[in-house]
């Protein structure tokens, strides 16, 4: 048996308005380049966006992010050294100010003509995070994830993975939460999740997508149960998905037990998800991971990160073998059947590759 060649051609002119790996990226958006400890006074390049960039920071803590070729031989600056907030060339020495600008050739007497240099790009620092701008306009003021991350009253933990696999795989998976049931049937997911009602909010013009989806009455896994006292008790799980930007999405957790579901508590639990794409078929896996109780307790915090990471890395091992399987398929053999339950990450895959390609609705 194979899926009806009238349902193939449907879904393959379906998927030519969807993102996928081939679409170009995104540029005028802030992601996220790091954590704050990410960078200091030694070099380090990091690729964003299919751009080689070199970061550090000066004497006085300001990060830097320069195009990582110099501009001379191409030999790469995060292999170079830094002179104060300078940066020297390792190859033949051209020496460049944090703001990328060429100040000195040392083969012609330190003489520099002028108008030469390496990009700069813009960078925010929040909380744990520095965000870069990698498009050519000006800066958007807001930051997508703000303000509650990086303060007190939100504590949490980082995590930073290397996923073999398109920026846009991630976000439709977290869009989806229907695989919680299965890809993390030995973690957070739980066998009613996938058939539970859902509420969708999608608007096409913001980019802003987003899922409810509530189980009720049902059993919290342990990530959950244990630090909110639910262990074993009838419990009402409240998620809140959402597609914020290509660089962000944020999961809500609002859990409690179903004998306060007239007057729920005000805890909450959120996920940030902060994809940021090195190449087409290769991500930055930022997440940060915060919540508004037991705020002081450090035991709270190692326990969710250590149940997180091993749900996280079920993603990061399924979205991996996903990719290669894709890349692997000849473009005229490749189709994706939907269902109305892909409604959401279908919408937002259609915004992306729309804003990616500047494409008019057809
Ligand atoms: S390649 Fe950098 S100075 Fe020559
Ligand atoms: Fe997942």
């Amino acid at each position: 048996m194979q899926t009806d060649k009238r349902l193939i051609d449907a879904a393959q002119r379906a998927g030519q308005h969807l993102a996928d790996r081939d679409t170009p990226f995104i540029f005028d958006c802030w992601y996220v380049a790091g954590f704050s400890e990410d960078f200091d006074r030694t070099p380090r390049s990091r690729t964003v966006l299919g751009r080689s960039l070199v970061f550090y920071r000066t004497e006085a803590g300001e990060a830097v992010a320069l195009s990582d070729r110099c501009v001379h031989r191409s030999f790469p600056l995060s292999r170079s050294r830094l002179d104060r907030d300078t940066i020297v060339c390792g190859y033949h020495g051209l020496r460049f100010d944090s703001r990328g600008q060429c100040i000195e050739v040392p083969s012609q007497a330190g003489n520099c003509p002028s108008g030469i240099g390496v990009r700069a790009y813009r960078l925010r620092e929040q909380g744990p995070l520095i965000w870069i701008w990698m498009g050519d306009g000006e800066p958007a003021v807001d930051l997508p994830i703000g303000p509650w991350l990086g303060s007190e009253q939100w504590p949490g933990s980082n995590q930073y993975h290397y996923l073999p696999a398109s920026y846009v795989s991630l976000h439709e998976n977290l869009l989806d939460l229907t695989h919680l049931s299965f890809l993390h049937a030995g973690t957070f997911g739980t066998p009613d999740f996938a058939a539970a009602p859902y509420s969708l909010e999608l608007d096409e013009t913001k980019g802003n997508f987003k899922l409810v989806r509530t189980v009720s009455p049902t059993r919290l896994p342990r990530v959950w149960a244990e630090p909110l006292g639910l262990t074993g008790i009838e419990s009402v799980r409240k998620t809140t998905s959402e597609f914020i930007a290509p660089s962000a999405h944020l999961v809500s957790g609002h859990f409690y037990a179903l004998s306060d579901a007239s007057n729920p508590p005000n805890t909450r639990i959120y996920t940030a998800h902060l994809p940021t794409p090195e190449t087409a078929t290769t991500t930055h896996y930022f997440i940060h991971h915060a919540r508004n109780f037991a705020t002081q307790d450090t035991h709270v915090t190692q326990f969710m990160h250590e149940q997180l990471s091993a749900a996280f890395i079920e993603d990061i091992e399924g979205l991996t073998a996903l990719e290669k399987l894709v890349s692997m398929t000849p473009p005229s053999e490749r189709f994706e059947i939907s269902f109305s339950a892909d409604r959401a990450a279908v919408a937002m895959r259609r915004w992306l590759k729309k804003t990616a390609t500047g494409a008019k609705e057809s």
